[in-house]
């Protein structure tokens, strides 16, 4: 589905990601782990076209999307959730979708207004439903805990009615039980729309029981990959990672 070959980006001296190739299986659930400054979200930034790679290539479904801009990538089926929420303050959960389906549809921002009856009202009903936020629809995205606040944005990617979804830390910045409910509505809505996802994650209890496999970076590469079983033994990932310096 996904699939990376010899990636590499510097930022100055910094080599943020180091000849990483990949391979998604579509439908998968995926979790990228690694230390804090490992290329993680830098890896996210290069697959949805945020930044270029200075060597190595991209393709969805064996097309070569390296190169391509942001949107041409979002309509190729690749949409993401950020590390720091990403949401319209003012507008209400209901009408924060709406302008992110019409926005994919024609990429008109304020037309939302106008279409009390489009069908866009529906979808933006379904997305909702998808990621538990139905019971919140009229409440502005500024006034949303923190765990609906991460939920619209994933409604929002979910809106592009993406292939691949890459969410950066859906977890950040929760407690415990937070957290657990966070990644099962995450899990749920994987189910339900057989996409593939990638979710980047510190917590390894959740990786561990969520992943199906499992991709390790440090310093820009990737030191291991596999099923949550192997990665779990890997000597080389628990002396790097799982040994100490967790983040939390
Ligand atoms: N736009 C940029 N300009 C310069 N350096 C950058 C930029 N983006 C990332 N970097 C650097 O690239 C390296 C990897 O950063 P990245 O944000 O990908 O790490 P990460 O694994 O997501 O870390 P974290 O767990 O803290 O989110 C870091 O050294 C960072 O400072
Ligand atoms: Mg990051």
């Amino acid at each position: 589905m996904l699939v990376l070959k010899n990636v590499t980006k510097r930022f100055g001296g910094i080599i943020a990601t180091k000849d990483i190739s990949m391979k998604l299986k579509p439908g998968s659930i995926n979790a990228i782990i690694g230390p804090n400054c490992a290329g993680k979200t830098t890896l996210f930034n290069l697959i949805t076209g945020k930044i270029k790679s200075d060597t190595g290539h991209i393709f969805i479904k064996n097309k070569n999307i390296t190169g391509l801009s942001e949107v041409e990538i979002t309509h190729l089926g690749i949409a993401r959730a950020f590390q720091i929420t990403n949401i319209f303050p003012t507008f209400t959960v209901k009408e924060s979708i709406m302008a992110a389906i019409l926005a994919k549809y024609n990429g008109l921002h304020n037309v939302w207004l106008r279409f009390k009856s489009h069908p866009v009202q529906e979808e933006s009903e379904n997305v909702a439903k998808l990621t538990g936020l139905e019971k919140v629809l009229n409440i502005r995205g500024e006034e949303l805990s923190h765990g609906d606040q991460k939920l619209l944005d994933i409604a929002l990617a979910l809106a592009m009615k993406p292939k691949i979804l890459l969410l950066d830390e859906p977890t950040a910045g929760m407690g415990s039980e937070e957290r657990w409910k966070m990644i099962n509505k995450v899990k749920e809505l994987w189910k339900k729309t057989k996409m593939t996802l990638v979710f980047i994650e510190h917590d390894m209890d959740i990786v561990f029981d969520v992943a199906q496999k499992v991709f390790v970076l440090q310093q820009g590469k990737i030191l291991a990959e596999g099923l949550p079983k192997e990665i779990r033994k890997n000597q080389s990932v628990i002396d790097a990672y799982l040994g100490g310096g967790q983040k939390r």
